[in-house]
């Protein structure tokens, strides 16, 4: 059986922030949310996340993972005290505790499975996730003896001058027989340079206690100030964009470029410069994404073509242009082969296929039929002040020029609205309908001016 603990109860003084470090970002998802998820394959009897500065604000973030266990640290006395917290809990448990730092986001589940199972094949007490690290500096030192059985862990702040040398770490990553650590745990003194109870010293009092190498160092990163967090954001950027590049997605200038790993790109997607695609986004075959496009919990379907848009919580189906300068939201929906130009503005609306929506509009609560023409400047009128109302156009309608319509309003199949009109009457089929004041030529007219002294 095999339990998992999170320490999250630290502030993070060095991101120097008022959100608990656990609670910042990493490509849309906090660090302990994705703490957590690294530990899906090991399929956990019991999940507890150890909490204590701004204890109930973690736990309202992770209030949709089911099954978890919050046990508090009401004083954050160090690492090992967090774990000390753990005793009533885990009383009558007889299984492995892999512990996890909070803020370890880029760990991969297979190697998290990798390390449970090293562990239980040699039977250690503890088992420990390093890495050799180019510039270990801020990270606890490991030093081992020729078997990978660790010696002693050293924290940065307490290595003498050789020590330091020693560029193996400690990830934050154990696996702890836990009646075994349940003995020692007692026995942490805090006798170091930060006065703390450091979990890392456990390894003095048990036996045996094995290292094992994590291939891809990025994966321990840890983040403990602003910098980290970028780093961590560019390493999660670069492992996405990888991954969709060798299914066959082309990305121009990828720098640029930003994936969440919640989207989903199929083959021959292009993403040109300064894109963003977030949330549940799915793109489809062929579609060409930017430049300068963000899309959010959407749906792109196949040879779509968005440039310079923003694109949130809405569908966009096969063939359609969108751009420049489109914002879609609020769960629109647009029809195949549609167009939808120049700043037009769409929310909560559904746009039938063959439609064109090409200049300087704002349709919201509307749903358009199929072949409708939207004339350059076409508004709905469709909050009251109080409410929002909708706007219904029949297939093969047009609007003229700035057009208004005052919702809520219907209009019929194959109207025609004269440019300039203000609706706020429904118009049967086949309809031309005029709602301006006539135009008045009044001939030969001329300013009547008033000669100054006269
Ligand atoms: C820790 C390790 C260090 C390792 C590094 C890897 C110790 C003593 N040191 O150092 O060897 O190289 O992680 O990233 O463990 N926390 C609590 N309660 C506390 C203190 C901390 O829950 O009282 C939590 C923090 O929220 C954080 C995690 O424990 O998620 C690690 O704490 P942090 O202060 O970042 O430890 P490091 O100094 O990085
Ligand atoms: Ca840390």
């Amino acid at each position: 059986m095999v339990a998992v603990a999170i320490l999250a109860a630290g502030r993070g003084t060095r991101m120097k922030s008022d959100l608990p470090k656990v609670l910042h970002q990493v490509g849309g998802r906090s660090l302990v949310e994705r703490v957590l998820e690294s530990c899906y394959l090991l399929n956990p009897s019991r999940k507890l996340v150890i909490v204590g500065y701004e204890a109930q604000r973690v736990q309202r973030s992770l209030h949709q993972v089911n099954s978890l266990e919050f046990v508090e640290q009401k004083e954050q006395l160090g690492t090992g005290h967090a774990i000390q917290q753990l005793l009533p809990s885990l009383k009558d448990f007889a299984g492995d505790l892999l512990v996890l730092n909070g803020d370890v986001p880029l760990l991969r589940p297979e190697t998290l499975e990798n390390l449970l199972r090293s562990h239980q094949v040699y039977r250690n007490a503890a088992t420990l996730l390093t890495a050799h690290l180019p510039n270990p500096r801020g990270y606890g030192r490991v030093f081992c003896d020729d078997n990978d059985l660790v010696r002693q862990i050293v924290e940065d702040r307490d290595c003498n001058a050789a020590q330091k040398q020693n560029h193996r770490i400690n990830g934050g990553i154990y696996c702890f027989n836990w009646p075994q650590l349940a003995a020692v745990l007692p026995k942490l003194s805090s006798n170091n340079d930060q006065g703390e109870y450091y979990l890392t010293d456990v390894v003095k009092h048990l036996s045996p206690v094995m290292a094992v190498d994590v291939k891809d160092y990025f994966e321990i990163s840890g983040i403990n100030d602003r910098k980290q967090l970028a780093i961590a954001n560019d390493i999660l950027q670069n492992r996405i964009k990888d991954y969709w590049m060798v299914k066959g997605v082309t990305m121009v200038d990828p720098d640029s470029i930003t994936i969440e790993d919640t989207v989903e790109l199929q083959p021959d997607v292009v993403i040109e410069p300064q894109s963003h695609l977030r949330g549940n986004t799915v793109i489809g075959k062929g579609s060409v994404i930017g430049p300068g496009t963000l899309i959010e919990n959407s749906k792109i379907a196949e040879n779509v073509t968005i440039r310079y848009s923003v694109v949130i919580d809405s569908k966009v189906a096969s063939g359609c242009r969108v751009g420049p300068y489109t914002h879609l939201r609020g769960q629109t929906q647009v029809g195949n082969s549609s167009r939808i130009g120049n700043f037009v503005e769409i929310k909560n609306s559904i746009v039938g296929k063959k439609t064109n929506v090409a200049h300087l509009s704002y349709l919201g609560d509307a749903k358009l039929g199929e072949q409708v023409n939207i004339g350059a400047g076409t508004i709905t009128a469709n909050y009251d002040g109080v409410q929002k109302h909708p706007t219904i156009i029949g297939s093969g309608t047009k609007t003229g020029a700035n057009s208004v319509f005052v919702a809520p309003v219907t209009l019929g199949e194959n109207v025609t609205v004269a440019a300039g009109s203000v609706v706020t009457n429904d118009v049967p089929n086949q309809a031309l309908v005029i709602a301006r004041e006539r135009q008045r030529i009044i001939k030969d007219w001329k300013m009547n001016i008033k000669k100054k002294n006269q």
